[in-house]
């Protein structure tokens, strides 16, 4: 089909790319040129596993261009919106305003019988609102959530788990449309669940919501294992064990974070007070308690294991992005962390293998280095705040040899306390004893 992706961020990047591997023809559109250039020339604008190949794989079979033209729509049937949604500035509701440019820039170069889908994380109520905007151009809306993950983003769009279809009074045409785009990951026999507008929206932010509930349940368990001498870890071995639990997205640490599970259930929780049930998701704000809880828990270990005070003392930060094999630093616990260290007067000095660049961008007060080696030299406490493979692997040993103070405060629960201790090293988990 011929395609056009408005947003060529993390999401729309990395569909447009898929969707041109797939066979379709994709046009990807975005009101950044220098993104577009980069784009153009087979660079990622941003680190994602797989996508420099699939990018350069895509650009060669000539199924895929990028532009910053909103003409280029034009010549296409099928529009995704894959637009960011941020946190409003002075609020914890959904900033649509990029959604909306998004459905001004095609407006104009809209065809009857065109299909726009979005893809963007929205507030239940705002596919119903657009549609009747699009429907007067004869082109229709669909409403087709996105769950892939930082990191596994390329996978996660060719090989989805499932696809959900929003559409208006069970539009067929949509539907078929819509199984002609992704025809491929449809003979995988990936789950298709056709539904209403409202039901589509709600699937992405409860998803969501689940699993940062899931995190928060894991992590409020962490502080009462530490205050009975449990072990948080142990705890969730156990009960994951039970399949209707299931251990994944159950491990303890310094909490969540990233472009997405923090803004949207905040924003989940302002739409549903204003649709009058706010008790329903009220739960929501204890989960985002508990979560900023952990970033200060780690702050306050780190206070104590310097004695009090971390004034002058070099601290070893060891990651920056929101979870490894990504560069993304929005809203990242392990940031949050070396920022508050550093306001405390702690000559912290942060090493990352991806995010340093967007990391400096946005706290430029940091000192940062990209060798792991020239982190941990002569540092009196090591933070391992993201479980980067290279932080995870580190030899204890080896490690005591570089460092003045022998503390390692594990953020993510990933080191294995027996093999540190045994090294000589003081060690501080997240709930563990
Ligand atoms: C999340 C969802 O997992 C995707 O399904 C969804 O499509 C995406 O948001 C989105 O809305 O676009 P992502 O933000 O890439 O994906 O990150 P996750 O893998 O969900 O991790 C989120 C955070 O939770 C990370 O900071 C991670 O370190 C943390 N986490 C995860 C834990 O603290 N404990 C766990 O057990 C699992």
């Amino acid at each position: 089909m011929k395609i056009s992706v408005i947003g060529c961020g993390y999401l729309g990047a990395v569909h447009a790319s898929a969707m041109a591997k797939l066979g379709h023809d994709v046009v990807g559109i975005d009101v950044d040129g220098a993104k577009v250039a980069r784009l153009s020339a087979g660079e990622p604008p941003f680190f994602e596993p797989g996508l420099a190949e699939l990018l350069t794989a895509s650009i060669a079979s000539g199924r895929l261009r990028f532009t910053t033209d909103p003409a280029a729509a034009a010549a296409a049937e099928v529009h995704f919106v894959a637009v960011g949604t941020p946190q409003t500035r002075d609020g914890h509701a959904a900033d649509l305003r990029y959604v909306n440019a998004a459905i001004d820039s095609l407006f104009p170069h809209l065809s009857p019988g065109d299909t726009v889908v979005g893809k963007s994380t929205v507030p239940v109520g705002t596919a119903a609102q657009l549609a009747e905007r699009v429907r007067t151009t004869g082109a229709r809306l669909a409403w087709n959530p996105e769950f892939l993950r930082e990191g596994y983003a390329v996978h996660d769009t060719i090989e989805p788990d499932r696809l959900v279809y929003g559409v208006e009074n069970g539009d067929e045409a949509s539907v078929a449309v819509l199984d002609t785009v992704f025809a491929h990951a449809l003979e995988l026999g990936t789950p298709r669940i056709v539904t209403d507008f409202a039901t589509a929206e709600l699937v992405k932010v409860s998803a969501n919501a689940f699993l940062a509930t899931k995190i928060s349940f894991i992590n409020a368990m962490s502080e009462i294992a530490e205050a009975a001498g449990a072990d948080v870890t142990q705890l969730a071995d156990a009960i994951g064990h039970d399949a209707r639990i299931g251990r994944r997205f159950l491990s303890a640490g310094v909490g969540f974070g990233g472009g997405c599970l923090p803004k949207d259930i905040r924003a989940f929780t302002a739409r549903a007070e204003e649709l009058g049930r706010g008790e329903s998701v009220a739960f929501l704000k204890e989960v985002d308690a508990i979560n900023l809880r952990r970033r200060q828990h780690v702050v306050e270990l780190a206070v104590d294991e310097l004695g009090g005070s971390v004034v002058g003392r070099k601290i070893a930060v060891l990651g920056v992005t929101f979870k490894p094999h990504s560069d993304d630093v929005r809203d990242s616990p392990a940031l949050d962390v070396a920022v508050s260290l550093k306001g405390l007067g702690a000559n912290v000095v942060a090493t990352d293998p991806k995010g340093i660049e967007n990391a400096r961008a946005r706290h430029p007060q940091l000192d940062y280095v990209e060798n792991l080696e020239d982190a941990l030299r002569g540092a009196d406490l090591v933070i391992l705040v993201t479980e980067w493979p290279e932080y995870t692997g580190l030899d204890p040993a080896a490690t005591w040899e570089s460092v003045a103070g022998a503390v390692i405060i594990d953020g993510r629960n990933a080191l294995d306390p027996d093999a540190w201790t045994a090294a000589g090293w003081r060690y501080r988990g997240m709930g563990r004893r």
